[in-house]
């Protein structure tokens, strides 16, 4: 069994090795696998995520394209699934860890542990996170009765997001990576999981198709009345709220500005080194009128208009 498993990981790297690369952020080398940009140890994860995993019908899969408001998905999500609202504040999951610990990015933290866990012994519903475009989602969670829940938010907001992350990663206490290399590689698709455009596209077009499946939010319009868009996705979830202050108590519990107060989230990092601290910033819709210039704006809206169009998804 080692040496097969030896020869098929042979292969794998082999078959890496061979698709078109790029240098994301100057340091990260990303290559293109089946029209999308990942560094390669995502590619193996993403592999053995398509081959391996055996969805349920009561699984929830959140997805979404980086910044785009995952952490908040994920938090929103763990309080309606997992957690009894009536719980002290000092009980509350989210003050333990970080929602990216609590609900891990299936491709990225599950896949590249060695062994792979045991999922299929995981508690009910159970509830993952992918950053991986529709087109790769294993056809059991494609075909399962499992519900899938996707956030995006506007191109822009993205991208200054996106901006703010990597630089507190791949440079800190340095010159910031240029902005207009960020914005030409934003729009040309080149950076890890890009392209944004058919990554979000993806799982939208889906969502027309099969709402009963996927349920498609979009992070501005959770920041104009997060009460509605929450208990949106109560319902989709299949766990309704009772009471009006139920809404309110989960809308407080995953807010920016409690969860960024929480100790663990002021100290800590949970994956990859990754300071907990840097994935809540400012949270708010419009913030790239301060860093984009004319040019860039215009640039980036050309693109968008050209890869939505027709398909109905505005920002
Ligand atoms: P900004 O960088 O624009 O502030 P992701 O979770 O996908 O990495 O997205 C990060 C973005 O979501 C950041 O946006 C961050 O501030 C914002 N964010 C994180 N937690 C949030 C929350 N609970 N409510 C609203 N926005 C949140």
């Amino acid at each position: 069994i080692t040496d097969s498993k030896n020869s098929l990981e042979g292969c794998e790297d082999a078959m890496i090795k061979e698709l078109p690369n790029a240098l994301f952020w100057d340091v990260m080398e990303i290559r293109k696998w089946q029209d999308f940009w990942f560094e390669p140890g995502l590619i193996k994860c993403a592999m053995k995520f398509n081959s391996s995993f055996q969805a349920k019908d009561d699984d929830v899969i959140l997805a979404s394209a980086p910044k785009t408001g995952t952490t908040w998905l994920k938090a929103l999500c763990l309080c309606i699934l997992h957690q009894n609202i009536n719980i002290p504040e000092n009980e509350d999951l989210l003050t333990k860890d970080n929602p990216q610990f609590h609900v891990q990015t299936i491709e990225s933290t599950i896949y590249s542990t060695k062994p792979t866990p045991d999922l299929y012994a995981m508690p009910s519903p159970r509830l993952f996170h992918t950053h991986l475009p529709f087109s790769f989602l294993p056809d059991s969670v494609k075909n399962s009765n499992g519900k899938i829940v996707c956030i995006a938010r506007n191109p822009k907001d993205t991208l200054v997001s996106l901006w703010h992350f990597f630089n507190s990663i791949f440079k800190p206490n340095q010159e910031p990576y240029p902005l207009e290399k960020t914005v030409e590689e934003f729009c040309t698709g080149v950076h890890q999981y890009g392209p944004y455009f058919e990554n979000v596209l993806g799982y939208w077009l889906e969502s027309k198709k099969r709402p009963e499946k996927i349920l498609f939010l979009k992070y501005e319009e959770m920041l104009k009345d997060p009460k509605e868009q929450v208990k949106k996705l109560a319902l989709f979830l299949g766990k309704p709220f009772e009471k009006e202050e139920d809404v309110d108590k989960v809308v407080w519990r995953c807010s920016l500005e409690r969860l960024r107060n929480l100790e663990v989230n002021k100290n800590g990092s949970v994956i990859y080194g990754v300071p907990n601290s840097s994935y809540f910033r400012k949270g708010m819709v419009g913030d790239w009128k301060n860093y984009l210039t004319p040019e860039m704006e215009d640039r980036i809206n050309k693109t968008t208009l050209l890869k939505f169009q027709g398909s109905g998804l505005e920002f």
